[in-house]
C-alpha cells in the first residue's frame, strides 16, 4: 500500500481572510517552524471570493496561495461552498433550510442552505468552476476539500423543494405507489397512499410517525447531501484532473451513512474532538479511526480536524493536559492517518469559535500549545522520514465488527421495545477488544469477512435475508461469529422477520447460532441484572426469553423476566470456530471474560495478556504504537514486551521491541 502524500501531512485549516493581509507572512514564518507541511484553505472564503452574485475577487487567494507556495507549505483547497454569503439568503431566501415545524432558519450562522435548493446548487457549482478553473493546476495544489463537514448543522430540510425531491427519490426506489404503501406497512392508522404526490416529509406530527418514512428519509437526506458533494467532484474531476478530492466526515455521525459516501471520496478525511475531559474519550476516537481506515477499504486516511487543546462547543471546555494531543494525534496514525491537521491554524480574535483552542493560540508563538504543536510537527516528521515505515502502510485487523448506519437510525426511532444507544453500546464492544490490543475493522452488513477470524454483530436490528446469512456463513467456514441482542430483528424495511426473532423461522442465523429469540423483556434504566454460570457477572439493558436448540449455555439469568434463561450460550461447530449469542449488555468485567474465551476460540492472540484499561496499542507497518491515555505513569507488557510510559506517553516500538 502506498500513501497519497510524499511525508505525514502536518497543519490545519488556514483562515487568512479573517486577518489583515499584513500578518501572512508571519503565518508562513511560524508554519515551517512547526513543520507544517499542508495548510486548508478557504473552508468559509465564499463571501470574500464572491462578494456580489458573479462577481469574482481572486486577488488575496492568489497571494496567500503563493506566500504558502514560496514557503513550501502544500495546500487543500476548499470549495467554500460550506456557507453561502448573505446575498444569497437575501435574493433567494427559498434557498434557506426549514425545520421540521415549517420554520424557515435565517442567515447568520452557517450551512444555511438547503440540500435540494436548486439556486444554492446553481451558485455553489458556479463558484466550485471557477476556483478550479483558476487553481486547478496551481504548484501548491495537494487536494480538495468539497464544502465542510456535509450535514452538520442541517442534515435535512423540509421545504417545498426538498419534498419534491422526496417524493422523485421514492417514486425511483419503489417504482408504484403500491410498492411504497407495502414497504412502509401502510395498512396501519389508514396511512394509504393513493399517489406520490400525497407523500410528505415526516413532519412534526401527533404521535409515532411511521417507521420506515423516517427511514427513507434519513436515506433520502443522506444520498440529497452525497449528491451535492458529486457534483462538485465532478466539477473538478472535469477541470482539475489527478487532483484527489475528499471531505471532511466526523467519524461516528448519525446524519450521513458513510459506506454510501466513502466510495467518492479519494482518500477518506475525519475530524475528531475527543472529549479531553472524559476519561474514555480515547476508545470512542479509536473506534472512530479504525472506522475511518474501514470506510476507505484499510487505505491511509487523513485526520483534517482536531483541537491542540479546548474547543468551545461544550457545556465545559476542558483543555488538553500536556501531552493529551499528542497521544491522541499518535492515535490516528497507528490506526492508519498519513495526516495530522487542525482546526484551526491561528485562534480567532472575533465571531463565533475565537474561545476555540488553535495552534497559533491567542497568546502567540511562545505558549504551551505553540510549543507542543512545534514538537508534534517536529516528532511527526522524524516518524515519516525514519526506517518504521508507517507512512502509507496498512493496519493489519483479524477481527470484524458489523456497523450498520440504518441500524442505528432503527434503534432510535419511537415506540420500540426500550431506548438503545447503538453507538455507545457498540463501543462497549469494541472497548473490549481494544482492551486485549486487538485492532478491529468495522464493516458494512453482507459484506465479505474471509480475511476475518472473528465478527462480532451487536445490535445489528436491520438486516436483510442475505445480510444475516452471511453472518452465518462465518460459522459454517470455520471463523467464529458473536452476535449480540437486538440483531436480525427487521428487514430493511423495518419489516419483522416472523416465526421467532434472529432472522425468522428457521433462518440461517438461528441455525449458525442454535438458538431463537421468542419474547423480550428489557431492564428499566440503570437496573442492572445478574448473570451466572461458566461465565458470569453483571449485565444491563437488555434480558430476554432465548430459545436454545443446539448450544451449550455457559450463562444464565440469575434473576428478572428471564430468569432461569439462557443469557450466553456457545455453538461449538466441526470446523474450528464457534457461534456466540450474547442476550444482554455485559459489564466491561463479564466482556473481559467473554472475550477472554472468544478470543481463544477464534485463534486470535491479543497484544495484551489480560484487559489493560487506558493503554492501547495497535501495529502499523514496522511500528508498535503504545498510548497511554491517562494522566498516570503505566507499565505494560506488549506482545512479550515490558513497556513503561508517563502520563499520556507514547511509546513506538520498532524492528526487534515491536
Ligand atoms: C468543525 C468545523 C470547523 C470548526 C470546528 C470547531 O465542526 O468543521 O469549521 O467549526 O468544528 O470544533
Amino acid at each position: 500500500m502506498s500513501s497519497i502524500f510524499p511525508s505525514i501531512r502536518f497543519g490545519g485549516d488556514y483562515n487568512p481572510d479573517q486577518w489583515d493581509p499584513s500578518v501572512w507572512d508571519d503565518d508562513v514564518r511560524l508554519m515551517r517552524g512547526a513543520s507544517v507541511t499542508t495548510a486548508t484553505v478557504g473552508v468559509f472564503s465564499w463571501a470574500r471570493l464572491e462578494p456580489r452574485p458573479g462577481e469574482f475577487d481572486f486577488g488575496w487567494l492568489d497571494t496567500v496561495l503563493e506566500k504558502l507556495d514560496a514557503g513550501g507549505i502544500r495546500v487543500i483547497l476548499a470549495t467554500a461552498t460550506a456557507s453561502p454569503p448573505a446575498w444569497l439568503a437575501t435574493l433567494h431566501p427559498e434557498s434557506l433550510p426549514v425545520d421540521e415545524r415549517g420554520s424557515r432558519f435565517g442567515f447568520g450562522s452557517r450551512q444555511q442552505y438547503s440540500p435540494s435548493s436548486a439556486v444554492y446548487r446553481e451558485h455553489a457549482l458556479r463558484l466550485v468552476r471557477e476556483l478550479a478553473a483558476r487553481y486547478g493546476a496551481h504548484p501548491a495544489l495537494e487536494a480538495w476539500h468539497t464544502n465542510n463537514e456535509y450535514g452538520c448543522h442541517v442534515a435535512a430540510s423540509y421545504d417545498d423543494e426538498s419534498v419534491a425531491a422526496f417524493r422523485a427519490w421514492l417514486a425511483r426506489r419503489y417504482g408504484t405507489v403500491d410498492e411504497l404503501n407495502r414497504a412502509w406497512g401502510t395498512g396501519f392508522w389508514s396511512q394509504r397512499y393513493g399517489s406520490f404526490d400525497e407523500v410528505d416529509a415526516p413532519r412534526h406530527a401527533p404521535t409515532f410517525r411511521n417507521p420506515t418514512q423516517l427511514l427513507d428519509w434519513k436515506r433520502f437526506s443522506s444520498w440529497a447531501l452525497l449528491e451535492l458533494h458529486r457534483a462538485e467532484r465532478s466539477v473538478l474531476a472535469e477541470l482539475s484532473p489527478g487532483v484527489p478530492v475528499t471531505t471532511n466526515f466526523m467519524g461516528f455521525f448519525a446524519d450521513l451513512d458513510y459506506w454510501d459516501w466513502s466510495a467518492e471520496m479519494d482518500f477518506i478525511s475525519d475530524d475528531e474532538y475527543p472529549d479531553p475531559s472524559d476519561p474514555l474519550s480515547h476508545v470512542l476516537s479509536a473506534a472512530t479511526r479504525d472506522l475511518m481506515r474501514s470506510l476507505g477499504g484499510g487505505r491511509p486516511w487523513l485526520l483534517m480536524e482536531q483541537s491542540p487543546s479546548a474547543v468551545n462547543w461544550r457545556d465545559r471546555n476542558a483543555p488538553k493536559a500536556p501531552g493529551q494531543h499528542r497521544a491522541t494525534s499518535f492515535q490516528s496514525v497507528a490506526r492508519g492517518a498519513d495526516g495530522i491537521l487542525h482546526f484551526q491554524w491561528r485562534q480567532s480574535a472575533s465571531g463565533a469559535e475565537k474561545f476555540h483552542a488553535a495552534m497559533v493560540p491567542h497568546g502567540g508563538e511562545n505558549t504551551r500549545v505553540h510549543r507542543e504543536v512545534q514538537a508534534l510537527g517536529r516528532e511527526l516528521a522524524e516518524l515519516s522520514a525514519g526506517d518504521a515505515g508507517v507512512l502509507g502502510a496498512p493496519v493489519p485487523a483479524s477481527v470484524a465488527i458489523v456497523w450498520d448506519w440504518e441500524s442505528w437510525w432503527a434503534l432510535g426511532q419511537e415506540a420500540t421495545p426500550t431506548r438503545i444507544d447503538y453507538l455507545a453500546s457498540v463501543l462497549e464492544w469494541y472497548g473490549a477488544l481494544l482492551r486485549r490490543g486487538v485492532t478491529i475493522n468495522f464493516v458494512r452488513p453482507g459484506a465479505d469477512t474471509a480475511a476475518y477470524r472473528l465478527v462480532v454483530a451487536p445490535l445489528q436490528q436491520v438486516g436483510s435475508g442475505d445480510e444475516l446469512a452471511a453472518l452465518a456463513a462465518v460459522v459454517e467456514r470455520g471463523d467464529t461469529l458473536v452476535v449480540g441482542f437486538q440483531t436480525g430483528i427487521l428487514d430493511r424495511d423495518l419489516h419483522v422477520h416472523l416465526g421467532g426473532y434472529l432472522g425468522g423461522a428457521g433462518s440461517a442465523l438461528q441455525r449458525a447460532l442454535g438458538v431463537s429469540v421468542e419474547e423480550f423483556a428489557p431492564l428499566q434504566l440503570g437496573v442492572p441484572t445478574v448473570v451466572a454460570g461458566e461465565l458470569e457477572g453483571t449485565a444491563g439493558v437488555w434480558q430476554e426469553h432465548v430459545r436454545v436448540t443446539d448450544a451449550a449455555v455457559l450463562a444464565s439469568f440469575a434473576d428478572g423476566h428471564a430468569s432461569g434463561g439462557a443469557a450466553i450460550t456457545r455453538r461449538a461447530t466441526e470446523a474450528a470456530g464457534a457461534a456466540w449469542y450474547v442476550a444482554t449488555q455485559p459489564s466491561a468485567a463479564l466482556f473481559d471474560a467473554l472475550f477472554d474465551r472468544v478470543l481463544a476460540d477464534a485463534g486470535v492472540e491479543p497484544a495484551f495478556a489480560g484487559p489493560e484499561y487506558g493503554v492501547e496499542t495497535a501495529a502499523r507497518g514496522g511500528a508498535r504504537f503504545v498510548i497511554n491515555h491517562t494522566g498516570e505513569p503505566r507499565e505494560v507488557v506488549v506482545a512479550g514486551t515490558g513497556v513503561s510510559l508517563e502520563p499520556f506517553g507514547v511509546a513506538v516500538l520498532t524492528g526487534s521491541e515491536g
